[in-house]
């Protein structure tokens, strides 16, 4: 779970022992004091010992955080902190808290005031830390005149409640613990809310979250308080006496687990539970979130969204957001992922007409991306061209999105940006060639840089910084590999040396090392090689995927260079970007953009089914990608290894093909007669077998096999689960076609069964065992989009069949 390995990387960041705790009846006297300084102050522990008050150092020993946390978790999970309106919370080393008889007084070395506990009615005669984790200050006879539980931060513990405008506030990040962007508010309607503000006010934007607590048609029903009880139940309790539970009937046990609940920094609002009696690095457990789909909570007045503006919020698969720029965007902050993004070029109708170049604008395809509320114009009916067209054409139009004969056209700053996969939509979006060309490309002229640095052979790039590397995996047409090293700064990161033509960088073995922590963490293996996940410190870092090659059979360093050279050429939005390699003695790697949705096959024969449309657009993407191998490169890549553990998906399911050209990089002379079978079983064409040329319609007969698969899902051999008329694929696919009965294959799955059947017959097509009847790949492309009518396959194997 990301949330286990967010503290444990947090856990690492606090220096005190796990626990220096002494009996005490958690009573502080007046006049006492604690000093921020590492290691030797003891914080005023409960009697219990589980919670401490006192200064956290963070990050380093000389800042420190006046807070609340569990004592006896190795977490250090902080439930209350002070200074949150000041920007940095945080306090110099030697900063002093006093609790004095008008309260709590937090000082700087210097003796200026950073922080005091709210004014207050009475004199303070003694603090208490509380076994609850409360701090209360007390008068020594009525009882308490201020408490942590009535100032809650971000977190919520048993025995805690909040009254009608009581907020929660989410802090800025992971480890700002100033004022975030995210508040959960007790409204006076009796509505518990969920809502972003607009720093530095708390005027709160419309909710993305609200119970359903008013008043209603039942008098008396409205919320009256958020109430944590002790027994680790949190719910709205109504006038009437009503609850309303946000967890549903789950609960823990609140005797043997630490409960809390917290506004997470990101908007998400969560209970969790660590048992109090553990061994070993055991960490928090999520019970419950909300909202479950955050990025597309949204509503009209909802202001920046989850994200900054023009980013687009995402949500990973534990339900938290990532907040990415569009291509073309930066962050406005480098240090603050969740907040707004800039365009890296200037947009406008003077600007447009200035224009050297007649269409100054690139038009980037982004599907299934919204920004539902920007709009200032609509068009219905409409077509997808003249969506883009239109977009385009005006200047004020920053882009458009399509969706059902419907086009709307935005401008910037774009609010509320989220994936949806449910959208079915295109995204046209335009973005200025002049600066993006700028900027893309570190070799757009390899000669200047040559001249002033006076070398020959190394380009030394001065620094790259990436920005939203992520994001590369993202796109669209061309540039994609051009877009790895994205911007370039003044700023001294790291040089990379001998850059090829082809935008290739070349790592040394060390640096390899060094990037995937010594070849520890597994990604894949295949039959080229193994391959590991690493991070190439530039700027924040940038996941690759790093391929250890077994053993390259193309003699002499020339003709890697000159094979990869072909591969670094390619670019096409179906393809996996290689981003630069290592040729060094024995070692041969190549680095990959690492992309985050895993293989096709993973995709594909999970538990639950994609949807069709998701693995139409996959199939419709493997053979574009293909297409392209095949035609449209400078030289042409055959693959030989089409299968679904070498389709990956990027954040958006994008299909990218992996692996290409390294068949021929492998061996050579592969488009004659050849000595060992290149591929995998299952997938590879009969020509491999019958000493037959192999040609390009090799990877159209693997591709029939992955779309039937695709059309399936399920393995094109399968002989465990399956009886034997079922175990291979393409043979009882045909002979359900033959005998009208697809239904079964499709798995009963009826809806668009034209479709269904038209792409089986394609299907068909392609596995041909007579490489010339078997389409090639622009044909393929083309059945698929429509464009040319699919006839009545043959048998696909007169030769071994019968009938
Ligand atoms: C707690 O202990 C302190 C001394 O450590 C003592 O002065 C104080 O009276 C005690 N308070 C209570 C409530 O027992
Ligand atoms: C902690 O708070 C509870 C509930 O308010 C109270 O019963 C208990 O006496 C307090 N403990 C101490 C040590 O003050
Ligand atoms: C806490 O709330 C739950 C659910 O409403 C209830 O069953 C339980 O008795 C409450 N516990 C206490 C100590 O009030
Ligand atoms: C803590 O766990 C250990 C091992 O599970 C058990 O032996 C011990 O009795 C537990 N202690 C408490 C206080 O529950
Ligand atoms: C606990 O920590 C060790 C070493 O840091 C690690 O190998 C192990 O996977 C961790 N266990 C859990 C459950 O996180
Ligand atoms: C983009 O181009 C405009 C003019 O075409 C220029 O003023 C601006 O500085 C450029 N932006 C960047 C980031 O290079
Ligand atoms: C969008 O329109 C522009 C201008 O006509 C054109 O160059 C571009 O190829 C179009 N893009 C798509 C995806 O239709
Ligand atoms: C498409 O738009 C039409 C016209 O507004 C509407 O009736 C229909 O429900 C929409 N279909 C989808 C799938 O959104």
């Amino acid at each position: 779970m990301t949330i286990t390995v967010r503290l444990l990387l947090f856990s690492s960041l606090f220096l005190l022992p796990v626990s220096v705790f002494a009996q005490t009846n958690g009573s502080i006297a007046v006049g006492a004091s604690l000093t921020a300084t590492a290691g030797n102050s003891s914080p005023w522990f409960s009697p219990s010992g589980d919670f401490a008050f006192g200064f956290l150092p963070l990050g380093n020993n000389d800042l420190f955080l006046l807070s609340i946390w569990y004592a006896k978790i190795p977490d250090r999970t902080i439930v209350w902190y002070a200074n949150r309106d000041n920007k940095p919370a945080l306090a110099p080393k030697g900063s002093t808290v006093n609790l004095a008889n008008s309260g709590l007084e937090l000082t700087s070395p210097q003796g200026e005031e950073l922080w005091k506990s709210e004014t207050i009615v009475g004199v303070v005669a003694n603090g208490v830390m509380n076994n609850t984790g409360n701090f209360v200050l007390q008068d020594g006879k009525s009882g308490n005149i201020w408490e942590t539980f009535n100032n809650p931060t971000d977190t919520m513990l048993p025995g805690q409640k909040i009254e009608r405008s009581g907020k929660l506030s989410s802090r800025y990040s992971e480890t700002d613990y100033s004022k975030g962007r995210f508040q959960l508010l007790l409204q006076e309607d009796g509505k518990l809310v969920l809502s972003t503000i607009n720093l530095p006010t708390e005027f709160a934007n419309e909710p993305y979250y609200a119970t359903d607590t008013t008043s209603g048609t039942v008098a008396g029903s409205e919320g009256k308080e958020l109430v944590f009880n002790v027994s680790g139940y949190l719910y709205v309790l109504r006038d009437n006496g009503g609850k309303y539970n946000l967890a549903g009937e789950e609960v823990v046990s609140e005797r043997d687990n630490y409960i809390r609940a917290t506004l997470n920094f990101d908007g998400i609002f969560a209970q969790y539970y660590h048992p109090k009696n553990f061994t070993g690095n055991v960490s928090w457990t999520l019970l419950w979130s909300e909202p479950d789909d955050i990025c597309r909570r949204i509503t009209e007045d909802s202001g920046f969204g989850i994200c900054g503006y023009n980013s687009i919020c995402k949500l990973n698969a534990d339900n938290r957001p990532t907040c990415q720029c569009p291509r073309g965007f930066s962050l406005l902050d480098p240090k603050e992922p969740f907040g707004s993004c800039k365009p890296d070029f200037i947009q406008g109708c003077e600007e447009d007409e200035l224009s050297t170049t007649k269409d100054p604008y690139d038009v980037i395809v982004m599907t299934n991306i919204d920004w539902p509320i920007s709009d200032y114009a609509e068009f219905r009916p409409f077509t997808a061209e003249k969506c883009n067209e239109s977009c385009f054409q005006d200047c004020l139009c920053a882009v458009a999105v399509f969706r059902n004969e419907t086009c709307w056209k935005k401008k910037l700053p774009l609010s509320n940006g989220r994936v949806d996969v449910s959208l079915n939509s295109k995204a046209f979006f335009k973005v200025r060639k002049d600066n993006t060309t700028l900027q893309f490309s570190p070799m757009s002229n390899p000669d200047d840089k040559k001249k002033k640095k006076s070398s020959n052979t190394l380009i030394p790039v001065e620094s790259v910084i990436l920005a939203t590397s992520i994001f590369v995996s993202f796109m669209l047409s061309g540039a994609v590999c051009l877009g790895f090293f994205f911007v370039f700064r003044k700023k001294q990161v790291r040089s990379i040396k001998n850059i090829l033509d082809s935008n290739l960088y070349s790592f040394s073995y060390r640096e390899l090392q060094e990037a995937t922590n010594g070849f520890t963490e597994e990604l894949g293996r295949g039959a080229f090689g193994v391959v590991y996940k690493g991070t190439i410190q530039i700027g924040s870092g940038i996941q690759v995927a790093v391929k250890k090659l077994n053993c390259v059979i193309q003699d002499g360093e020339k003709e890697f260079k000159t094979e990869l050279r072909v591969i670094g050429k390619t670019h096409h939005k179906n393809l996996v970007c290689l981003v630069g390699y290592c040729d060094e003695g024995q070692h041969r790697l190549l680095v990959y953009e690492f992309l985050s949705n895993g293989t096709l096959a993973g995709f594909l024969f999970a538990d639950t089914k994609p949807s069709w449309t998701q693995r139409i657009e996959i199939a419709c993407g493997v053979a574009k990608g293909l297409l392209y191998l095949h035609e449209e490169c400078s030289t042409q890549v055959i693959h030989c290894d089409i299968k679904p553990q070498n389709i990956l998906l990027d954040d958006y399911y994008t299909a990218r093909i992996s692996d290409f050209g390294l068949a021929k990089l492998l061996m050579l002379n592969q488009s004659h007669t050849h000595t060992a079978i290149r591929g995998t079983k299952g997938y590879v064409a009969p020509e491999w077998f019958r000493n037959m040329p192999i040609t390009a319609k090799v990877d159209v007969y693997s591709f029939g096999v992955v779309l039937l698969e695709i059309i399936c899902c399920r393995r094109s051999v399968d002989v465990e689960n399956s009886c034997e008329e079922r175990a291979i694929l393409t043979d009882w696919v045909y002979d359900c076609y033959r005998e009208g009965i697809l239904d079964v294959v499709l798995d009963y799955e009826v809806e668009a069964l034209d479709d269904r059947k038209k792409l089986v017959m394609i299907g068909i097509w392609c596995i041909q065992e007579d490489p010339s009847l078997r389409p090639t790949m622009r044909k393929v492309v083309q059945m698929l989009e429509g464009v040319v009518e699919v006839h009545v396959p043959p048998c696909p194997s007169p030769y071994t069949r019968t009938g």
